[in-house]
C-alpha cells in the first residue's frame, strides 16, 4: 500500500494547485480524479450525447477507456489511447463532467483506477469521494474549502488574466450551482469525512496551506 493523502473539496477551492505542491515537497504523484470524469465527458461530448441523456451516457461508458500517465511530472490523460488533456478544461467538458459524474456506472468506470493507483504507489489525490469512498483507510484526509466570493475571485482573476472578459456574479452563481448538484447528489455525494481535517483557505496563501497539510503528513 503506498502512502495516500487525500484532498477533497468543492470547485475552485485551490485543491488542484494545493495538492500538486504537497506532492512536489513529498515527492509523491499527484493523482487529479476530476480530470478522468472529464476525460469520460469527452467521450460523451465525441459521440454527441446531451448532459441529461442519463442512458446514452451508460451506453457510450462501455467503450470508454480513460488511463493517466505523465509526462514532465504533469498528469496526462488518455481516451482510448488519445491523449486529451488539453481539452479537459474547456468549459463544456465541465458541464459535462458535473453532470454525468453523479452516475454510478460513470463513478464505477473510474473507482477500480483510482484504487490501483493509490494501492501501488505513494500519492496525493484530489476530488469530491476520496477520503469518504475512495480511500476510506488514507493516511491523512484533508477537506479544503473556501467561501464562494474568495472562490469566484480566484476564476475570476484566472479568467481575466487569460483575457476572458467574465462577470464575477455569474461565475458565483455557477459555483453555487455546481456546488449544489455535486454535494446533493445520490451517489458519492461531496462531504467532510469523519476523520477529515478541514482547512479553510478563504484567508491563506498557498504557502500557508500546503504547509498545514505537510504537518499532518508522516
Ligand atoms: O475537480 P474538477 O472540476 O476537475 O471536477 C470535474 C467534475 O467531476 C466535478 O463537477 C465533480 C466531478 N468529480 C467527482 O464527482 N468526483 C471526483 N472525485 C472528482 C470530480
Amino acid at each position: 500500500m503506498g502512502y495516500n493523502i487525500a484532498i477533497d473539496g468543492p470547485a475552485g477551492a485551490g485543491k488542484s494547485t494545493i495538492a500538486k505542491q504537497v506532492a512536489q515537497r513529498k515527492g509523491y504523484i499527484y493523482v487529479d480524479t476530476g480530470a478522468m470524469y472529464r476525460g469520460l465527458a469527452v467521450h460523451f461530448l465525441k459521440n454527441h450525447i446531451q448532459p441529461e441523456d442519463q442512458a446514452g451516457i451508460i451506453r457510450a461508458c462501455k467503450d470508454a477507456s480513460v488511463t493517466i500517465g505523465y509526462a514532465d511530472g504533469q498528469q496526462q490523460v488518455y481516451l482510448n489511447g488519445e491523449n486529451i488533456t488539453g481539452m479537459l478544461r474547456e468549459e463544456a467538458v465541465g458541464d459535462m463532467a458535473s453532470k454525468s459524474s453523479p452516475i454510478p456506472e460513470v463513478r464505477e468506470k473510474l473507482l477500480a483506477l483510482q484504487r490501483t493507483l493509490a494501492k501501488e504507489k505513494d500519492v496525493v489525490m484530489d476530488g469530491r469521494d476520496i477520503g469518504t469512498n475512495i480511500l476510506p483507510e488514507a493516511d491523512v484526509k484533508v477537506y479544503l474549502t473556501a467561501s464562494v466570493e474568495t472562490r469566484a475571485k480566484r476564476r475570476y482573476d484566472e479568467l481575466t488574466a487569460k483575457g476572458v472578459s467574465c462577470s464575477m456574479e455569474q461565475i458565483a452563481a455557477d459555483i453555487k450551482k455546481r456546488d449544489h448538484r455535486d454535494m446533493t447528489r445520490d451517489t458519492a455525494p461531496l462531504r467532510q469525512a469523519e476523520d477529515a481535517v478541514l482547512i479553510d483557505s478563504s484567508a491563506m496563501t498557498i504557502e500557508e496551506v500546503t504547509e498545514e497539510i505537510l504537518k499532518l503528513c508522516r
